[in-house]
């Protein structure tokens, strides 16, 4: 490991140069954020602002990392996942000097939060999450720090439904921006990126054939979709679970099967858990699994495969490959869990492509710079609240990233605007 105090503490520094190739083969793939360094550099909006930011340490996370610091920010960071660091990447950041950062992969819970805590040692007055741990860690353990920060952005589904039933129950002691809500975020990083890089960490820790295999897919909601229909694409028998009627229903017209849990057990090859819930898969799903059936999850945090039943019910396990691990059950039946049940399109891939973060991080940039208009009274936000992305700000990324790809679309004519207000225009 190597460590310079109050600075960073990573794998091994000696990867920068690895890193910073792998940054900007990701830069080259982000045109939207790439414009946005470009455009807020010279005015340098976020001087005098200090970033404490929680969020898988990716290449294109580095992008974002780096963007906000050349529009004038302070900014320190950890990973939000024990096994979600691109290590290359973290020395790439630690040496480049754009953020204080501390982050490996393959931490565990204990230097996680250290991680999380060393990011607040500067006294941050804007958070950035993916998951909420940085904004709880604030709230439960240094809630002296939270009057000194203007607001927090929120990634993903779990971190939203997290801090709204904080918000809720009027525990948040700041006010929030659900970045993950966002049309640009929801319904292209969670659909697209997970539903590829999903398949991507299956198929680089087992090496399997999708084709002609049952893929059961739990939750059918914006990541579970994209795996599925991404699954389906590649020749697999999908099946589908949920506990949502109409989502249930929207899978069925996409052709998959929908079953409970407890058929799909037994007939399924490989499993992939996206609902956000715990326990989806538990003990008597393993018990009736067949020899051979695989196992991952793809939603935020590592409760939705109970492990502690799997390891009960084990008489030993081995690690097969990187990222995959053999538990043997009764009747001989060999059983893989992937990724030890962590997001395993970071763990065992690399989470999701550039394209697709790009607009992701679009939509944290821009919502970083409104909280510093809060901060200038520019905007007024209720502390303890989380608030949406406004629609202007979905037009203006979806707009930017068609024209970087080449496409033009129509605008309505004045005519048609006319119309499209009319209520009293029929046949
Ligand atoms: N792997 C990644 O990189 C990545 C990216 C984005 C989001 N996520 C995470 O993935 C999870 C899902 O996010 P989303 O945006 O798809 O959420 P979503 O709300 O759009 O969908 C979740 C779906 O799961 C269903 N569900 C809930 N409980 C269930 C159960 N017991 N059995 C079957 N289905 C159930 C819900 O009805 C819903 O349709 C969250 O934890 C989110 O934070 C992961």
């Amino acid at each position: 490991m190597d460590e310079k105090k109050g600075v960073y503490k990573v794998r091994d520094i000696k990867l920068a140069d690895a890193g910073r190739r792998q940054i900007e083969w990701a830069e080259s793939r982000m045109p939207v954020l790439m414009a946005l360094r470009e455009k807020y550099s010279k005015s340098k909006p976020l001087s005098g602002y200090k970033i404490a930011g929680c969020l898988h340490v990716t290449k294109e996370t580095a992008v974002l990392i780096e963007t906000l610091a050349a529009a004038g920010a302070e900014v320190s960071w950890s990973g939000c996942n024990p096994l979600s660091t691109n290590d290359e990447v973290a020395a790439a950041l630690a040496v480049g000097g754009a953020t204080q950062i501390f982050a490996w992969y393959g931490m565990n819970v204990e230097e996680f939060y250290w991680c999380i805590d060393r990011t607040l040692d500067f006294k941050p007055n804007l958070t950035l999450d993916d998951g909420a741990d940085l904004i709880f860690t604030v709230h439960n353990k240094y809630p002296n720090l939270a009057a000194d920060i203007i607001g927090g952005t929120e990634e993903t589904t779990t971190g939203v439904h997290r801090l709204r039933a904080m918000a809720d129950d009027g525990k948040m002691m700041y006010p929030v921006i659900a970045v993950n809500d966002a049309e640009t975020k929801w319904d292209f990083d969670n659909v697209y990126g997970t539903g590829q890089s999903t398949l991507d960490g299956i198929i680089r820790a087992t090496s399997v054939l999708l084709a002609g295999k049952n893929v059961v897919v739990a939750g059918y909601g914006h990541c579970g979709k994209g795996v599925a229909t991404r699954a389906k694409g590649m020749g697999a028998n999908v099946i589908v679970t949920e506990v949502k009627a109409t989502a249930a229903l929207k899978a069925t017209l996409e052709g998959m099967q929908v079953m409970p849990m407890d058929e799909a057990a037994k007939v399924g090859d490989i499993f992939i858990t996206a609902t956000g819930v715990k326990d989806i898969l538990v003990g008597r799903h393993f018990d009736s699994m067949k020899d051979g059936a695989i196992f991952c999850n793809t939603g935020h945090y590592d409760c939705e495969i109970n492990i502690p039943d799997l390891e009960e019910r084990s008489a030993n396990h081995r690690q097969i490959r990187t990222n995959c691990e053999e538990y043997l059950l009764s009747g001989n039946r060999r059983v893989y869990l992937l990724a030890q049940g962590r997001l395993v399109n970071l763990a065992a891939a690399e989470g999701h492509p550039s394209e697709v973060m790009d607009m992701s991080f679009a939509n944290q940039f821009m919502s970083q710079l409104r909280l510093v208009r809060v901060d200038k009274g520019e905007e007024i936000m209720e502390r303890g609240k989380v608030y949406d992305i406004p629609v202007e700000q979905d037009q203006e990324i979806a707009g930017v990233k068609l024209s970087t790809q080449g496409f033009k679309i129509d605008t309505l004519t004045e005519e048609q605007l006319a119309y499209s207000l009319d209520y009293a225009a029929g046949t």
